[in-house]
């Protein structure tokens, strides 16, 4: 598939992500809370399904890796695992590449493409990739390709951004006056209607995630709310103690205003 117009502005971005984060964990993703949260939901995620199997020989695949560093933390914890990384910039797959990591198969690859899903998985994830598509019925055909290529029993887990809570976040921030958020341009939330898709067409059930589906929403709220209110002029902008004290207090999950989900879908027999 040639580039097109809105591939460029993918790719454009991740060559300036590459270059500037190198393989930093923070790469993609500067909140640390957020990338701590992926972390943990896609190693809970891959302990429960190896447990419920009785082993842990099974083969994953990590669409639009980036610069390897879920991956990482899973081959970390789940050496035994069978790992693939697609990735469609070519300077992230390079930083992927030199983390060298032995069993390992990070390659090139188009998450739109059949082609460049070498075979079925167990288990495939994506995190914050599928919203990088910026044509709705791209972001479909890459949707049902994960969907076809699980193997019976298989699951996707997937840690992508959702428009539905991001109308409740700016729904409340209007409220205290604050102007909306709106997503990035190298990203395209996807609506619930996606996912009805995935149960009707597909055969992807929804299953209870490890980590409730709004985990973030705590987190949410505070940074992109309160903390915004209370923050006195040169008060500390993002990832302060305030926020994380806040968070904590109210305790993870409290309402729908993290776009980012957690959710988790089974391929039926
Ligand atoms: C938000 S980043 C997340 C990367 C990595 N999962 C992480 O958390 O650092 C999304 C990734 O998806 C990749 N991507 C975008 N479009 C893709 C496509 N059509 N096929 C495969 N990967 C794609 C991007 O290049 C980028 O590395």
């Amino acid at each position: 598939m040639e580039p097109t117009n809105s591939d460029h502005i993918i790719l454009d971005h991740y060559k300036k992500v590459a270059k500037n984060q190198g393989l930093h964990r923070n790469s993609t993703i500067q909140d640390p809370v957020i990338r701590d949260a992926e972390i943990g939901f896609f190693l809970k995620s891959l302990k429960r399904f190896g447990e419920d199997r009785g082993d842990f020989n099974f083969s994953v695949l990590d669409v639009g890796c980036g610069n390897g560093i879920l991956l990482t933390k899973i081959k970390e914890r789940f050496p035994t695992l069978d790992l693939y990384g697609m990735e469609f910039s070519p300077e992230l797959l390079a930083l992927a590449k030199s983390r060298e990591l032995s069993g390992v198969d990070f390659y090139q690859g188009d998450a739109r493409l059949k082609e460049s899903y070498p075979k079925k998985f167990d288990v495939i994830l994506s995190e914050r990739s599928i919203i990088n598509i910026l044509e709705a019925r791209e972001q479909k055909q890459a949707l049902y390709l994960i969907a076809d290529h699980l193997n019976e029993g298989g699951c996707y887990f997937h840690s992508e951004s959702y428009f539905e809570p991001l109308v409740n976040l700016n729904r409340a921030r209007r409220e205290m006056q604050l102007e909306n958020i709106e997503p990035s341009k190298h990203n395209r939330f996807l609506r619930e209607f996606n996912i009805l898709a995935l149960r009707d067409h597909k055969k992807l059930v929804e299953i209870e995630s490890v980590m409730p589906s709004n985990y973030l929403s705590t987190h949410f709220f505070v940074s992109r709310i309160l903390h915004q209110l209370i923050r006195p002029e040169g008060g500390k902008v993002k990832y302060s103690h305030l926020v994380s004290f806040m968070a904590e207090g109210f305790g993870p999950g409290v309402g729908n205003y993290s776009p980012i989900l957690f959710r988790t879908f089974k391929r039926r027999n």
